[in-house]
């Protein structure tokens, strides 16, 4: 009898002609509608797979791998994994991967556009003409704060937050500042034109701060209240990277109470929940969740994906080496301490 094939699930609509590329090598499901997902039904559909394909909608840990002993890969289609509890898929064998760098330019031209809008206060603006206001003209209204020449502050200066730089130093004559966990080296901060300070300085100096730093316990309302109460009133902050970086409340207060001027949120701690005391606000621009969302961006991270799900599963031209793995070192040293790693599951990933 002809052995059958891995199993492989797709959680979302995605796009089908790339998508359809997993078909070649798998006994591939997928998804028609847009779905929510417990951990129980989670945990359900993962049970006899092989291989998984999800976003960052599908959260996945021990509870949700605990019934799924063939399960040998995740493929999330994003490259934040706050989503998966790496420990638990490194533990159970299991490679994760994700899918940096090509939504780095598409990700830091939302976060620009974000401080733009929120800076140049587009949204209160457009409302302020859509609802027939414009009568009420004088020239010092929608006064908004200049972003050529004033001073950028990025806080996470991975690829995207180097993009942001590049923008700023490159394309609008700002000055750079940047806090991260650590610093990049002299050549690279002088081709981004940018200068590490320490995050108190960052916070202080910064007209325009853009969070873009991986949300983990560390960073968790890392922006809150006393933060918030270290930046100039007339700063902008944007924050494209996890919700859970800012303390939602302390920021509503600050800006309902004129000690901030402005916000540009792309991200939320409850999202697709978003705070009213956000959505009450002139002066803050909400986007839901579009960092990495062009045609071309999106097509490609799916594309990432599919080639990270073939090769963790042993097919194709890189079998065996997913081009973005995210937890292969763990796996390997799980192997050489002789951890249980389940019999079909498949030797670890290397770039
Ligand atoms: C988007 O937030 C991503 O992590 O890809």
């Amino acid at each position: 009898m002809a052995e059958s094939r891995p199993r492989v699930w797709v959680s979302q609509p995605l796009f089908d002609d790339v998508i359809g590329q997993l078909g070649q090598y798998f006994d591939l499901t997928t998804t028609v509608d847009v779905a929510a997902y417990s951990s129980a039904e989670l945990s359900e559909r993962l049970a006899p797979l092989d291989g998984a394909l999800i976003t960052l909608n599908e959260r996945i840990g021990a509870r949700e791998i605990a019934h799924a002993p063939r399960l040998r890969a995740i493929a999330n289609v994003g490259v934040g994994y706050n989503n998966l509890d790496i420990a638990a898929l490194s533990a159970a064998g299991i490679v994760a991967t994700n899918t940096p760098d090509v939504l780095t330019e598409t990700t830091a031209d939302l976060g620009f556009t974000l401080l733009m809008a929120a800076a140049r206060r587009i949204s209160d603006a457009e409302r302020w003409l859509r609802e027939g206001q414009w009568g009420q003209w004088s020239f010092q209204n929608m006064l908004g704060a200049d972003i050529h020449g004033a001073t950028l502050g990025i806080l996470g200066m991975g690829r995207i937050g180097q993009g942001i730089a590049r923008r700023g130093a490159h394309g609008f004559g700002m000055r750079v500042l940047y806090h991260n966990r650590s610093q990049l080296p002299a050549q690279t901060e002088q081709a981004l034109g940018a200068q590490y300070v320490d995050f108190d300085t960052l916070l202080a100096q910064a007209d325009h701060l853009v969070l873009v730093l991986p949300y983990t316990q560390d960073s968790h309302h890392i922006i809150d209240a006393a933060a918030l109460a270290k930046m100039k009133a007339s700063a902008t902050l944007v924050n494209i990277a996890r919700g859970g970086i800012v303390d939602e409340l302390a920021l509503a207060d600050a800006l309902s109470n004129g000690r901030l001027a402005a916000a540009g949120l792309d991200v939320f701690e409850g999202e697709p929940a978003v705070r009213s005391e956000l959505l009450a606000l002139r002066n803050v621009v909400l986007t839901p969740h579009i960092g990495s969302a062009s045609l071309a961006t999106r097509r490609s991270m799916v594309q990432l994906a599919v080639d990270n799900l073939i090769a963790a599963l042993g097919e194709g031209a890189s079998a065996g080496h997913p081009p973005s793995a995210i937890n292969a070192d763990a796996i390997t040293a799980a192997k050489a301490g002789g951890a249980t790693v389940g019999a079909t599951k498949t030797g670890a990933t290397k770039r």
